[in-house]
C-alpha cells in the first residue's frame, strides 16, 4: 500500500490537479441556527463517520480510510484524540510517527472532509482507561472533575492537543468545524470542569462551535445544564437503539426508537453519536454485529430519525473501527478487533452497509433544501393503515420530504398503499424493515420534480443536461412526475417505463427492476437523463467532483476521486474485472483509470462504457521454520532482580485501600501496561502452608505463581464488578487465590522466592465518572504467606518503545530483551513444535512478501485449529503488538496485519509470546497468512 500511495502521489504531482478537492486555505466562518450549521452562510447537512487513528497505527492507511469515508457521501469525520496514546507519563507527550495527528488533520483536509475534533480529555471508546492515561490513576483528585491533581493533568493534555487542533480549524482554512468537550459527562456533574475544558480550548485558540455528546436518561449537559457554567454551544445526543447484542441480529430497536431529540430552539438537532455498528459483548463475532446494524436497520432508523426530528448533524459511530492493538483495549467490552461491524471493515473492505451509507449520504449532500425543514402537520396519508407517513418541508422552497414506513416499526411484511400527493395518486410500497424518504416540489437542477415515489440518490448537471439517479426496492412500483411548460419528448433507453403527459405534468410509471434509463428532452427545459434503479444498482454508482463539474460513475469497487483534463476523465479508482460507465462533462471522450487508458465506447445514454482490469493474483507464503525458546527466568530463585523496583510503599493515592502492605499496585510503580512480574523474598518459618494472593488483571486476565522455581498454578485475575448494573461501583476484591505449598519445597530459616506473573488486560473506563472503576488497581493487590514478612520487587515494561509507543509492551522477559523485535537473532533457538511448559515460550518466524505494486491486498494472520484454554498468545508483527489470541481471550482467530507495519515488499517477522498456564502438548497452530481481498488501486 505504501508504494501504491506514493504512485498515487507521483500521479498527482505530474497531473497537477488535486486528486481530491481540498479545503482551500482561506478562512471561513462557522455559524448555526435552529436548522443547521452554516459555513460562510451556506447551510450544510453534516454527515460524519467516526474514525480512531489510534486504532490504525499506519498513517499511510489513514488516507485510504478517509477517502473511502468521503466516497460514501460523508462530508465529515469525527475523531477522538486519545490522551493515553500520546502520554506514557506525566509531562511526556509524543505526536510523532503513528501519533502524528497534525498529519491526520492534513489528510482529512486533503480528503475533503470536515472534522469533529473530540479530544476528551475523557473519550470512553472502549479504550483503556477511556483514553485517560494509566498514570492518571496515581494522580490525586477525582478523574473527570475539577479537583486539583486531575485538573493539572488534563490541562497538560489540552495544552498539547488543542494548539494542534486549533491550527486546522475551518476558521483558518482547515477542516475542524466542531470541538467536542468531554464525552457523555453525565454523572459527575462538575460544571467547573466542563467550563474549564471550554475555557482552556478558547485560550488555546479554538474558535469553532463547542459541542458535547450526551447520553442516557436524566439530567445532562444538554437539558438540565443547558445554560450557565459548563453549558456548550451545540449539545448533541448519543443513541444506540439497536443495542450491542450481536448474537440476535434480528431484534429491532430494543434500546428505543432512536429519535434524536431537539434540545434547544436556537441550535440544530445533532445526533452526536448514532449507532453504526456494535461492540461484540457476547463474542458473537463482528459479522453478526454488522448484521445487527445492517442496511435494514440503517434504512429504517436513519431515515426515520432524519424526517421525524429534522436533524441536520449526524455522526455515525463507527465508520471504520480498526484494531485494539497493543494494550489499547478496555478489557470489559472488547477484544483485539474493534471492527465494530462498521461499514468499512477492520481490513478496510467495503460492505453492504457502505453502499447504504452511500445511497443516503449522496442524497443528503445533493438535495440542499434538506438543511432547513420544519415538520408538516398533515402529511399525505397512505390508504393502508399498515403504512404511516411523516413529513417535513423547507419553508423557503416548499420542498417536501415524506417518510413512508411501517406503522408497526418491527413489521416484516411488504405492504402497499396509494397516496394522494401533490395532485397525483401514486403507489407506495414498503418491505419489512425498510423506509423511504420521498421528495416533492423540488427544483432538481434545471428540472421541476413534482414528486417521486423513488428515492433520490443524487443528481448533477453533466454535459449540458441533468442526470438524476433515483432508486427503489427491487420489484416495487415507482412513479416520478416532472413539470414542463409544454409536452417533452420521452425516450426510454433501457427498461420498461410508461409515460403520460397532462396539465404540464409528465408522469412516468415503472417497476424498479435493474436500471431503467429515460431521456426527457424539450418541454422548455434542458435535457434530463433519468436513471431509475434498484437499491442494488444505485449502490454501484459513485459521484466525484472535478474542476469541470461532477462525474457519475457506475461500476468499479471504489471511485476515490476524478479529474478532467481536455477530453479525458481520469478516475482514481479501485477495480476488479468488471464494467465501468462514466457520465462525464461533454468534452470528455476518453477514460483513464489511473494512468491506464480504458477502451470506452459512447452509449446511447451519452456515457462512456468500458472494462476494468482485474488485479494480479497473489500468493502468500506459508509460515514455516518456526523457532521457539522458553523464558520466564524470573521464576527461578537465583534470578537477579537487584535492578528491579522495590515495591515497598505503604501509602497510595488510589481510592481503593490496600488489603495488605506493602502496596503492590503496578501503576503506583510506573508499570501501566501489559504483564508485570513480582518477586517476593521471605525467610520461611516452616509453618507456612499456603500462598494467598489477590491480583486484579481486568477481564480475561490471569496470573501464574511459582515458589522457589516450582510452578504452583494460575488463577483468573479480578475484574470490574459485572453485576449487569453499570452503575454499581467495581468490586476491587477478586477473592484470594490460594496456592498450597507442596511439602518439601519450602526452605525454613532460609531465603524463599515467590514469583508471580500478572497480566494487565487494560484499564477500566470511567464511563459513569465515578473514579472508582477507572482507578481499580492492576497487579497484585494483596499477598500473604501465613503472615511471614515478604520483601517485594516489581518489574514491568522496560521503558517506552520510542516508535511503537507506551501501549505496545509490558514486562515479559522477552519483551524486555527485544525478542519481539525483527532484528533479534533467533538462530540459536530450537525448532518449534515441542510441548509447552507453564510460563512463557516465544515462537518466531520470518517471511518475505512481494505484493504487486498498485494493488491493495490486506493481509491477516489466521490461527487454525481449536483455541486451547492452556495458553494465550501475544502476537508481534515486526515488533508491533498486533493482538492477542487464546482460549479465554475472545472468539477472534484472524488478526489484521496493517500495511505499514507489514512490509508488503520485504521481510517480516512474526513473534508470538505464548503464556501457558498449564502444560500443553504443543503450541498454537497451524498458523497461516491470508488475504482479506485484492483490488487494483489505480
Ligand atoms: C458511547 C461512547 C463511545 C463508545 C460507544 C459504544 O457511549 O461515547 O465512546 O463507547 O458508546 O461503542
Amino acid at each position: 500500500m505504501r508504494r501504491l500511495l506514493s504512485v498515487l502521489l507521483a500521479m498527482l504531482l505530474t497531473w497537477a490537479v488535486p486528486v481530491v478537492p481540498a479545503h482551500a486555505r482561506t478562512a471561513h466562518e462557522v455559524t448555526y441556527d435552529r436548522y443547521s450549521l452554516m459555513v460562510d452562510g451556506r447551510r450544510i447537512v453534516l454527515q460524519s463517520a467516526e474514525f480512531h487513528y489510534f486504532r490504525l497505527p499506519s498513517p499511510e492507511l489513514w488516507r485510504d480510510v478517509l477517502e473511502k469515508v468521503k466516497a460514501a457521501g460523508f462530508n465529515a469525520v469525527s475523531l477522538y484524540f486519545s490522551w493515553a496514546y500520546h502520554s506514557p507519563k506525566q509531562g511526556v507527550y509524543d505526536f510523532a510517527g503513528v501519533r502524528d495527528v497534525d498529519r491526520l488533520l492534513r489528510t482529512a483536509s486533503q480528503a475533503g472532509l470536515y472534522v469533529i475534533a473530540r479530544p476528551g480529555p475523557y473519550i470512553n471508546a472502549e479504550s483503556s482507561g477511556g483514553g485517560l492515561p494509566a498514570w492518571v490513576k496515581t494522580v490525586p483528585g477525582r478523574a473527570r472533575s475539577s479537583e486539583a491533581g486531575y485538573q493539572a493533568a488534563y490541562r497538560e493534555w489540552l495544552h498539547r492537543i488543542n494548539p494542534i487542533i486549533a491550527r486546522h480549524q475551518v476558521t483558518d482554512g482547515g477542516p475542524v468545524i466542531l470541538y467536542n468537550a468531554e464525552n457523555e459527562y453525565q454523572v459527575n456533574t462538575d460544571a467547573a470542569y466542563m467550563q474549564d475544558i471550554q475555557d482552556q480550548a478558547r485560550a488555546d485558540g479554538i474558535d469553532v462551535p463547542i459541542t458535547t455528546n450526551d447520553c442516557c436518561d436524566g439530567g445532562s449537559w444538554s437539558s438540565t445544564w443547558a445554560t450557565g457554567p459548563g453549558a456548550v454551544q451545540i449539545p448533541g445526543i448519543d443513541d444506540y437503539p439497536q443495542s450491542f447484542e450481536c448474537a440476535t441480529p434480528d431484534v429491532w430497536g430494543p434500546w428505543g426508537e432512536g429519535l434524536t431529540e431537539r434540545l434547544r430552539d436556537d441550535i440544530p438537532v445533532f445526533a452526536a453519536e448514532y449507532q453504526a455498528g456494535a461492540i461484540d459483548l457476547g463474542n458473537a463475532g463482528y459479522e453478526k454485529c454488522r448484521e445487527l446494524t445492517g442496511p435494514a436497520f440503517m434504512k429504517f432508523f436513519y431515515k426515520n430519525n432524519l424526517v421525524t426530528t429534522g436533524a441536520t448533524m449526524f455522526s455515525y459511530y463507527m465508520g471504520y473501527g480498526g484494531t485494539n492493538w497493543g494494550w489499547l483495549a478496555q478489557p470489559n467490552d472488547v477484544y483485539t478487533s474493534y471492527d465494530y461491524g462498521a461499514a468499512i471493515t477492520e481490513a478496510r473492505r467495503l460492505t453492504p452497509k457502505y453502499a447504504e451509507f452511500k445511497r443516503q449520504g449522496y442524497f443528503l449532500q445533493a438535495v440542499a433544501p434538506l438543511a432547513k425543514t420544519d415538520p408538516v402537520a398533515t402529511p399525505p396519508a397512505p390508504d393502508n393503515p399498515a403504512l404511516t407517513t411523516v413529513a417535513r418541508a423547507n419553508p423557503d422552497t416548499g420542498t417536501q420530504f415524506v417518510l413512508v414506513r411501517h406503522t408497526d416499526r418491527a413489521a416484516t411484511t411488504t405492504d402497499s398503499a396509494t397516496v394522494d400527493w401533490a395532485g397525483h395518486r401514486v403507489p407506495v410500497q414498503v418491505k419489512g424493515r425498510d423506509a423511504h424518504v420521498l421528495v416533492a416540489g423540488y427544483d432538481l437542477g434545471g428540472q421541476r420534480l413534482v414528486l417521486s415515489t423513488s428515492e433520490i440518490m443524487t443528481h448533477a448537471a453533466i454535459g449540458g443536461r441533468d442526470v438524476a439517479l433515483l432508486y427503489g426496492t427491487s420489484g416495487s412500483p415507482g412513479a416520478t412526475v416532472l413539470r414542463y411548460a409544454s409536452q417533452p419528448s420521452v425516450t426510454v433507453l433501457d427498461g420498461s417505463v410508461t409515460s403520460a403527459y397532462a396539465n404540464g405534468d409528465l408522469r412516468l410509471d415503472y417497476t424498479h427492476d435493474g436500471l431503467a434509463r429515460v431521456l426527457v428532452t424539450g418541454g422548455g427545459r434542458r435535457p434530463l437523463l433519468l436513471l431509475l434503479g434498484t437499491d442494488e444498482e444505485a449502490g454501484t454508482f459513485w459521484r466525484a467532483d472535478t474542476d469541470s463539474g461532477p462525474v457519475l460513475v457506475r461500476g468499479t469497487e471504489l471511485v476515490r476521486s476524478a479529474s478532467v483534463r481536455g477530453d479525458t476523465v481520469r478516475l482514481a479508482a479501485d477495480t476488479v474485472a468488471g464494467e465501468v460507465e462514466v457520465f462525464a462533462p461533454g468534452q470528455v471522450r476518453r477514460v483513464q483509470i489511473g494512468t491506464h487508458d480504458v477502451a470506452a465506447a459512447r452509449t446511447k445514454s451519452g456515457s462512456l462504457l468500458g472494462a476494468t482490469r482485474a488485479p494480479g493474483a497473489v500468493r502468500l507464503p506459508e509460515l514455516t521454520s518456526w523457532r521457539a525458546r522458553a523464558e520466564s527466568p524470573e521464576a527461578q530463585p537465583g534470578f537477579d532482580d537487584s535492578r528491579w523496583t522495590a515495591a515497598d510503599r505503604t501509602t497510595t493515592t488510589s481510592p481503593h485501600p490496600p488489603k495488605t502492605l506493602p502496596v503492590l499496585y503496578a501503576d503506583d510503580y510506573g508499570y501501566h501496561y501489559g504483564n508485570v512480574w513480582y518477586r517476593g523474598h521471605f525467610t520461611a518459618t516452616g509453618a507456612e502452608t499456603t500462598i494467598d494472593l489477590n491480583a486484579i488483571t481486568g477481564r480475561r486476565g490471569n496470573y501464574l505463581v511459582w515458589l522457589n522455581g516450582r510452578y504452583l498454578g494460575s488463577a483468573a485475575g479480578g475484574v470490574q464488578a459485572d453485576s449487569g448494573d453499570q452503575w454499581t461501583p467495581p468490586n476491587p476484591d477478586p477473592g484470594p487465590g490460594h496456592f498450597a505449598i507442596p511439602s518439601g519445597l519450602l526452605k525454613p530459616g532460609a531465603g524463599n522466592v515467590i514469583a508471580v506473573l500478572v497480566a494487565n488486560m487494560g484499564h477500566n473506563d470511567d464511563w459513569i465518572a465515578d473514579d472508582l472503576r477507572f482507578k481499580q488497581p492492576r497487579g497484585l493487590v494483596a499477598a500473604s504467606v501465613g503472615g511471614t514478612p515478604i520483601t517485594w520487587k516489581i518489574q514491568g515494561a522496560a521503558g517506552t518503545d520510542p516508535v511503537r509507543g507506551p501501549l505496545n509492551n509490558g514486562g515479559l522477559y522477552g519483551e524486555r530483551t527485544g525478542w519481539h523485535l525483527p532484528a533479534y537473532a533467533d538462530k540459536s533457538w530450537k525448532n518449534a513444535g515441542g510441548p509447552l511448559a507453564p510460563g512463557v515460550t516465544w515462537h518466531r518466524t520470518a517471511f518475505r512478501l512481494d505484493l504487486p505494486d498498485g494493488q491493495d491486498v490486506p493481509v491477516g494472520l489466521r490461527f487454525g485449529g481449536e483455541q486451547s484454554p492452556a495458553y494465550r498468545v501475544m502476537i508481534f508483527l515486526n515488533g508491533w503488538n498486533v493482538g492477542q489470541y487464546g482460549g479465554d481471550i475472545g472468539p477472534q482467530k484472524d488478526f489484521y496485519l496493517p500495511a505499514g507495519l507489514l512490509k508488503e515488499q520485504g521481510t517480516n517477522t512474526i513473534a508470538l509470546a505464548v503464556t501457558a498456564e498449564q502444560a500443553a502438548p504443543a503450541g498454537p497452530g497451524p498458523i497461516s497468512l491470508f488475504a482479506y481481498g485484492n483490488v487494483r488501486v489505480d
